[in-house]
């Protein structure tokens, strides 16, 4: 079954961007998943189009207003659809892997991007909207954060990574950064590749990437290290040479 992801944007022409290549434009062509996009400005109010309005309290910017994106989401979205509804924000609850697997697990998702300060919270909260960032940045709207949420899932959906596929062991599925990746040539400019990797001695390779990936989470990412350290995480997997997945 396609998975479906629908889009609410003022700026439909960024899609598909960057995920009308590569695996997940393949994807795309393949009927894998598929994209339907919705101008908001389509549903704005008056001769103008307005989409947006001063903030009530005072304050810079505008605020989209709740009418306009319910009315967006009653023209484009059935009340019974299943898929998670999603506000693309740096108010948002952070994005994470696990975020990842949960949307690609299920039938697809819809995903509001904001410009302007926000959206009126009250259309969220009615339409049991759930707020996501991608990061602690802010970018100028939510459209960039819509391509990295559905990148995340795309590529964990079946078939698309193909012969590529490495999510299992990837940063983040096991709770620590992946190991660094080497390749020919085995020596360049004078600098070597790491021993162990050319052994052809498994155990070996896996206890050396193993150390590695605990090294760079350490130096790199020490909220990750905390909770490895505190077993929340089943890192130590990655550093078992007999483990399978
Ligand atoms: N919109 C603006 N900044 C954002 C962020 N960091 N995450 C999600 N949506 C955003």
């Amino acid at each position: 079954m396609t998975w479906r992801a629908s889009i609410l944007s003022l700026f439909p022409e960024m899609f598909p961007g960057s995920l009308g290549h590569s695996l997940a434009g393949r994807a795309l062509e393949r009927g894998v998943w598929s994209l339907a996009v919705h101008d908001l400005r389509a549903h704005g109010i008056g001769r103008h189009r307005a989409v947006d309005d001063t903030p009530f309290g005072g304050g810079a910017g505008m605020v989209m207003r709740a009418d306009v994106v319910d009315t967006a989401l009653s023209a484009h979205i059935a009340q019974d659809d299943p898929r998670p509804r999603v506000y693309l924000t740096p108010r948002g609850r952070r994005l994470q892997q696990d975020d990842a697997r949960r949307y690609a697990a299920g039938p697809g998702v819809i995903l509001l991007c904001g410009r302007y300060e926000g959206v009126d919270e009250r259309v969220l909260e009615m339409h049991g909207i759930e707020q996501v960032s991608v990061g602690d940045y802010v970018l100028s709207g939510g459209e960039p954060a819509a391509l990295v949420l559905l990148d995340t899932a795309i590529r964990l959906l079946p078939g698309v990574m193909g012969a590529q596929d490495s999510a299992g062991e990837e940063s983040f599925s096991l709770g620590l950064l992946e190991y660094p990746h080497y390749t020919r040539p085995a020596v360049w400019r004078g600098c070597a590749v790491p021993d162990a990797l050319l052994s052809g001695n498994h155990a070996a390779i896996a206890a050396w990437r193993g150390a590695a990936a605990e090294r760079d989470t350490q130096a790199r990412r020490p909220d990750l290290w905390q909770a490895h350290l505190q077993g929340q995480a089943p890192a130590r997997l990655l550093a078992d040479p007999s483990r399978t997945a």
